[in-house]
């Protein structure tokens, strides 16, 4: 079997490769470390969709000459609550900050952004907690069914009004470990 061929009978089609993504993170990593050059800064990664997309963040912005004076990476986890492929913005706190937020530097790592309200949640939360500054990076853009007005400040890459899976992104827990984004054939959909 050819690697990845076992996802045939599930996937209709990439949407983005890993050599696409890893270019994304590779801009974003530039942007970023342009901003926070010669500053310490917290990645804030969101569990569980985030999982790839702010480890490998954090290596892209190593790699940048000139970045961050330090950075520190921490977690927080989330779950949405809403159907099974879209979140109705109840969002639920599973595991919070290990590290003080207050007077930090801070940019939350989104996997993707669709209604916006799980990103307005997390802003709001960690607002509270006076940081220095507060931004955003989501890898993936859905802008097409926004509720709120939420600023991001550094953007991945566009995706398609579907629901997509891989790098990071499941559909009931699986397809997380997918090492490209793509959209599931409709029959996974049906098939509960
Ligand atoms: P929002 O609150 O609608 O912006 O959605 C944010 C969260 O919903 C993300 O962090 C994802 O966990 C999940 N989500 C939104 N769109 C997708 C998708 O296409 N595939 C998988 N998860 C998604």
């Amino acid at each position: 079997m050819k690697p990845l061929e076992r996802y045939d009978g599930t996937v209709e089609r990439t949407i983005y490769t890993d050599a696409e993504i890893a270019s994304a993170i590779d801009r974003l990593a530039a942007e970023i470390a342009s901003d926070f050059r010669g500053q310490p800064l917290l990645l804030l990664g969101v569990l569980k969709g985030a999982l790839y997309a702010v480890t490998d963040l954090a290596r892209a912005i190593a790699r940048v000459p000139e970045g961050p004076s330090e950075i520190i990476v921490d977690y927080i986890c989330v779950s949405s609550y809403g159907n099974a492929t879209r979140s109705s913005g109840e969002v639920r706190l599973l595991k919070d900050t290990t590290e003080t937020v207050t007077g930090r530097n801070v940019v939350i790592v989104e996997d993707i952004v669709d209604n916006g309200l799980t990103l307005e949640y997390l802003t709001a939360l960690m607002a509270e907690r006076k940081p220095a500054l507060l931004r955003s990076c989501v890898l993936f853009d859905k802008p097409y069914h926004r509720r709120v007005d939420v600023p991001v400040e550094y953007v991945g890459l566009q995706c398609p009004d579907e629901f997509v899976v891989g790098y990071g992104l499941d559909y009931q827990e699986l397809f997380r470990n997918l090492p490209y984004l793509a959209q599931l054939q409709p029959w996974v959909f049906q098939a509960e």
